[in-house]
């Protein structure tokens, strides 16, 4: 099957969503889940899945290639950053060109970039007085929050919003759509590979 790895820093409900979507799926699996955080959520949320887990050292990850070879012992395809709040380093993005995306819980290219990220992100969008905010799911490149986008969706922002009920209503957004979405650029992918 084509493997996906997810990497997350955090709770991990993303990827909990984006496991389930995948479980029993004929062609696309969920192969490896990294996070750079021990206590991150996401870990025990994969071991409970029974999807292996890999914890990395900031200093593996951005030496060289250091971590490339890792990733291709897992047999890993696909990467999708759910959540994952290390900058990638270029090794990486070269090593899976148009083959990593992220999501981003506002409408880019409007509050993205180094320190925006989670309720951050929803506090400056509620500071600004914004009536509307979203997702974003982009491929990665090598600046923060900027690789071509592939899907968005919307939301209101009400007066009344504090960022956790904000938070509330993209991350519902973001459990909707971000499992189909990886999905459909996968499947568009193997389509596209195939011996004509
Ligand atoms: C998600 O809302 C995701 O969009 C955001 O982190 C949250 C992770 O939630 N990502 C960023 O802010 C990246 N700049 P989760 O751990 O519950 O999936």
């Amino acid at each position: 099957p084509f493997s996906i790895a997810i990497f997350a820093s955090g709770t991990g409900s993303n990827a909990q969503k984006i496991i389930e979507h995948f479980h029993n799926h004929p062609s696309i699996r969920v192969a490896l889940v990294v996070s750079n955080k021990a206590t991150a959520g996401v870990l025990d949320k994969a071991v409970a899945a029974g999807i292996p887990t890999l914890l990395i050292e900031k200093e593996r990850f951005f030496r060289g290639d250091g971590f490339v070879p890792e990733l291709t012992t897992h047999g890993i395809d696909f990467i999708v950053l759910a959540g994952f709040l290390w900058k990638v380093p270029p090794s990486l993005i070269q090593a899976y060109p148009s083959r990593m995306i992220n999501i981003h819980p506002a409408l880019l290219p409007k509050y993205g970039g180094k320190g925006m990220y989670g309720n951050f992100v929803h506090e400056a969008v509620i500071a600004a007085g914004e009536k509307e905010s979203g997702i974003t799911i982009h491929y990665v490149d090598e600046q923060y929050d900027h690789g071509g986008t592939i899907f968005q969706a919307t939301c209101p922002v009400f007066p009344e919003d504090t960022p956790e009920t904000l938070a509330n209503r993209i991350h519902a957004l973001e459990h909707q759509h971000f499992p189909a979405v990886i999905e459909s650029v996968i499947l568009s992918k193997l389509v596209k590979n195939q011996p004509s």
